[in-house]
């Protein structure tokens, strides 16, 4: 099979690559693989990693947190402890810091719900009462993030990425429209492309004038401490940015331990300006009268303090390293030579970024799929789910161990290059 680039194959090459590949691919079907890399969940060895959590609390003698009793009601902004604990992660204060369930998801989607129906701090009215809300979406970017503002009934406008973050040029122009309500933002080893954001792009955008002046940045940091490989990478603190530059009420962040203990037993936050987190609370407290602190304290408990947070990481990386390794080294050595890709190397975050060429996304996938691997389906890194080029496929390498990962990233390059050939003989 070829090694030299699809472009520069004769036409009786590319027939006889087309055989060879498609010989390939029916071998591999032939062997009823069942692998689901749709989404990016930690893996089983991750979740066994971090299972002895489970027993940190178990005497009701230890559930007093600053002399607080975490199985009452009370503390609706979370218990001063999983504060403090997720202000040192992010580098903020803790008074600045709402401690939530297992989801950050759901915190984001309350805030957007919130400022439909009874708007934000800084909001002249609700937006629902506006003829139309418009909604930044940097794409490549998190389908979950695009379909929160797109179920009620924003228009997204999708930001090109560029290797430093958003384009802020992009970005400085379309905030002046006062119907522009907000922008989604992974900042650090963002989804699906794993790109840090330069601290460049950090300074314009807690520097942004938008004409809204009730501007919601949705700073989704949820990959903060998710190195799989090298050390932690410091990372600047948005909210004291954004109130040094004048716009202390413009920025949302949020994070959770989902990829640090538990998706589905995890704690999140949402961190605001004071006044801002005030403000959400007054809304909030009509909600709730308390969130779950027992599991807020098991996480202090286990997880300490950023220190003991940034150690367990490490053994989280010992897993997911070799796992992004492998689908690397795969691609380089498969599909790198034959001009019809191009990948991003993140060193942190749960995914690798794959664009193909022009017009190949979905039918590599629909061939992953009908051999059995199934991934993120094509276009739904982009708003209303549709890739304008169908170019982008995200690969989450986290939940299968290394041989499975192995076996499906193999399907996936035949996949690719036989509707890269498919594309060339159909021309
Ligand atoms: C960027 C981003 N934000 C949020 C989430 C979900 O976070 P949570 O489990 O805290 O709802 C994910 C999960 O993949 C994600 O990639």
């Amino acid at each position: 099979m070829s090694k030299i680039a699809y472009a520069a194959l004769s036409a009786a090459d590319v027939n006889r690559e087309f055989d060879a590949v498609s010989k390939l691919y029916e071998g591999l079907k032939a062997k009823n693989l069942k692998l689901d890399m749709s989404r990016g969940k930690p893996s089983k060895a991750q979740l066994d990693m971090t299972s002895d959590m489970l027993t940190t609390l178990s005497d009701p003698a230890q559930c007093l947190s600053d002399g607080l009793d975490v199985r009452n009601y009370g503390e609706l902004a979370g218990i001063p402890a999983a504060k403090k604990l997720f202000a040192e992660i992010l580098g903020c204060r803790p008074e600045e810091c709402y401690v939530g369930g297992n989801a950050s998801l759901t915190l984001m989607y309350d805030l957007i719900s919130k400022a439909f129906t009874h708007g934000l701090k800084n909001s002249d009215t609700p937006w629902c009462k506006l003829d139309k809300v418009k909604f930044l979406c940097p794409a490549p970017g998190y389908d979950r993030h695009f379909r929160i503002t797109e179920s009620f009934g924003c228009e997204l406008i999708t930001v090109p990425m560029t290797a430093e973050g958003p384009d802020m040029d992009f970005v400085e122009e379309q905030v002046k429209d006062p119907a522009v309500k907000g922008i989604w933002c992974v900042p650090k080893y963002s989804n699906p492309d794993g790109i840090i954001y330069s601290a460049e792009t950090i300074r314009r955008f807690a520097e942004l004038k938008p004409a809204a002046k009730d501007f919601a940045l949705m700073w989704d940091n949820a990959y903060c401490v998710h190195e799989f490989t090298g050390d932690y990478v410091p990372f600047p603190d948005i909210i004291s940015l954004c109130r040094e530059a004048g716009n202390p009420d413009m920025v949302y962040e949020f994070a959770s331990t989902s990829k640090i203990t538990f998706p589905g037993a995890g704690i999140s936050v949402m961190a605001a300006s004071e006044e801002n987190i005030a403000y959400l609370l007054k809304l909030i407290g009509v909600q709730s009268i308390s969130c779950d602190k027992v599991n807020q304290l098991r996480h202090v408990l286990y997880l300490k303090d950023m220190e003991g947070t940034l150690a367990l990481m490490k053994k989280h990386a010992a897993i997911m390293g070799p796992k992004f390794l492998c689908v690397l080294d795969m691609l380089d050595a498969e599909i790198a030579p034959l001009g019809i890709a191009e990948w991003q190397r993140p060193t942190g975050g749960y995914f690798v970024s794959v664009n193909t060429a022009k017009g190949l996304a979905k039918r590599t996938l629909e061939l992953c799929r009908e051999a059995g691997v199934v991934m993120t389906s094509a276009g739904a890194t982009f708003p209303y789910g549709v890739d304008p080029e169908d170019r982008n496929i995200r690969i989450a390498p986290s939940l299968p161990p290394v041989e499975e990962l192995k076996a499906a990233m193999e399907v996936f390059c035949v996949s690719l290059r036989l509707a890269a050939l498919e594309q060339m003989l159909a021309k």
